[in-house]
């Protein structure tokens, strides 16, 4: 065996700052946990840090430390959490997370990156090439930066005459013409550790804001004669940041237009990308179909050829291939191969549609295994429920499954035939091949192969309009079908009074 090659590249930590309390965001969400494609801002950051390998992941919170902080380690389990107590700025922010570094890893010597939790676009391949261009190069500071359409709020990187970065001087310390300079700081850095950990108790906070600057380290760094670096990226969004909601709005929108071009090479058809959200935590099959208005959320999987859309929000929704959903809003279900779904159908949690099954319009469906080939095609709400696979449930038909204190299960059987507006009065059994007539409220088991049927018989009461409607536009109408012989005979009721019912054993619906 030969000894592993360890990779220089490898930081030593990367620190993410998230202690600001993001004022400009108006929220009592804390910024970094405001959400676009699929995660929280500081989710992307994470993600991306953890790209990068470092062997420390350090996140230093303040504002909301509890919330940012759990948040954090569900994530990275074992996140470095250093507090900030009070927010001074970033270098002071920073300060706090080397000290926590040290005393997690005993030093803070080697790649230190440092990052803002506020810029959700950055990605992992980037972070890797800025801690590439960094490790080895002897400088003190690398910093990304990009030239953004409108450099507004952030710190410009101020070149000298050689070209090389002498300062980052932030917005509002900046002269006329410094603003003027399109060059901006992602605020995300690689240091030399060492070197940070010297230079940080250095910034001094004589500035607009009374703030101690994390970009101040880059003007000590010239001052002490060590090497100062620019890594510059062209794709510039990866070094905005949100910091209110317009912004947030414009990275998101961002970020879909590349989850869905990155879709598309795969093989996936986007009919209308504008209206179409689709989250970086989502995965699609080649040849899926997503036709316009489609949002799907959260661990959705879609399988091949399966045509989502138009109009549905599908959240943790597994779709198998070849099935079709239309205007359908679901979460937290499983749709079978083949299965059909919608138009206007709701799928709630718990919902399993076997293969070649149908969920029609009109539908809710909640703790429901539909099985293989069974249709629920109308109008029905099917809550905790089981149904046989081939069986059809009848247009209009309520799993009554709330008894006002407890839910209660329903099963029906294979092949199993409803009529039409059927209730099951849940804890409630129907066997396999059964059927119920029209009406039916089915409160006790019904066992295979019979049929159940509880509606009222028909009472026909004739000439009831005439005797209780005179004069009406319902009466006229009654005796100009009379007079025009239109008769139509009661079926199978004697002539007689009120009253008169036809036997119960004849009337299966
Ligand atoms: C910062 C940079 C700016 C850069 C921009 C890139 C500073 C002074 N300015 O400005 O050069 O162009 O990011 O987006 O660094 N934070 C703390 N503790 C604090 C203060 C802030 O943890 O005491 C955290 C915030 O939660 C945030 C990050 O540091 O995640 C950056 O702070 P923010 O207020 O967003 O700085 P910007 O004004 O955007
Ligand atoms: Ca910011």
């Amino acid at each position: 065996m030969t000894e592993p090659v360890e990779n220089p590249a490898r930081p030593t930590a990367v620190i993410v700052l998230a202690a600001g309390n993001g004022t400009r965001m108006k929220s009592k969400l804390m910024k970094v946990l405001h959400p676009l494609g699929g995660r929280t801002m500081i989710g992307h950051v994470l993600t991306a840090a953890q790209g990068a390998d470092p062997r420390w992941l350090v996140t230093v919170v303040g504002h909301g430390r509890d919330q940012v902080g759990e948040h954090v380690r569900a994530q990275v389990p074992d996140a470095v959490i250093a507090v900030q107590e009070t927010q001074e700025g970033t270098a002071q922010a920073v300060r706090v997370g080397l000290e926590a570094l040290r005393a997690s890893a005993g030093t803070t010597d080697g790649v230190v990156v440092v990052m803002s939790g506020d810029t959700p676009l950055l990605e992992a391949d980037t972070l890797r090439g800025l801690v590439g261009d960094h490790a080895g190069s002897g400088r003190a500071v690398t910093v990304l930066t990009g030239e953004v359409a409108d450099p507004t709020g952030y710190g410009r990187v101020i070149r000298g005459p050689g070209g090389a970065v002498s300062a980052i001087v932030e917005e509002k310390d900046a002269t006329a013409a410094q603003r003027a300079v399109p060059e901006i700081s992602s605020g995300i850095f690689a240091f030399d550790g060492a070197f940070l950990a010297e230079a940080l108790p250095l910034v001094r906070n004589d500035n607009a804001k009374g703030e101690y600057y994390l970009p101040d380290v880059v003007a000590l760094a010239v001052d002490k004669g060590r090497g100062v670096g620019a890594f510059r990226i062209d794709d510039v969004v990866q070094t905005e940041g949100a910091n209110d909601r317009a912004q947030l709005a414009g990275l998101a929108a961002e970020l879909n237009r590349r989850v869905l071009l990155r879709w598309m090479r795969d093989g996936v058809t986007v009919v209308d990308p504008a209206s179409t959200w689709v989250d970086v935590t989502v995965s699609l099959a080649r040849d899926v179909t997503l036709r316009p208005g489609v949002q799907l959320h959260g661990a959705t999987t879609v399988a091949e050829d399966a045509v989502i859309g138009p109009d549905c929000t599908l959240t943790d929704v597994q779709v198998g291939e070849r099935a079709q959903v239309v205007r359908t809003h679901g979460s937290g279900a499983v749709i079978g191969a083949g299965a059909t779904v919608g138009p206007f159908s709701y799928l709630r949690p718990g919902t399993m549609l076997g293969a070649a099954g149908k969920i029609g319009g009109f539908v809710e469906t909640k703790n429901a295994r539909i099985a293989d080939s069974a249709k629920v095609p109308h109008l029905s709400y099917v809550g905790d429920a089981e149904i046989g696979e081939g069986a059809n449930i009848g247009a209009g038909t309520i799993f009554a499954n709330y008894d006002g204190v407890k839910k209660h299960r329903t099963k029906v059987g294979r092949q199993f035939r409803g009529g039409s507006n059927n209730v099951f009065v849940a804890p409630v059994e129907v066997g396999d091949g059964a059927a119920t007539g029209g009406g039916t409220v089915v409160r006790s088991d019904v066992p295979p192969g019979a049929l159940a049927v509880s509606a009222g018989p028909q009472r026909v009461i004739e000439g009831w309009t005439a005797r209780k409607r005179p004069g009406t536009p319902m009466a006229e109408a009654a005796e100009a079908a009379r007079a025009e012989g239109g008769r139509i005979e009661a079926d199978g009721v004697p002539e007689g009074p009120l009253g008169d019912q036809r036997g119960q054993e004849e009337s299966p619906a």
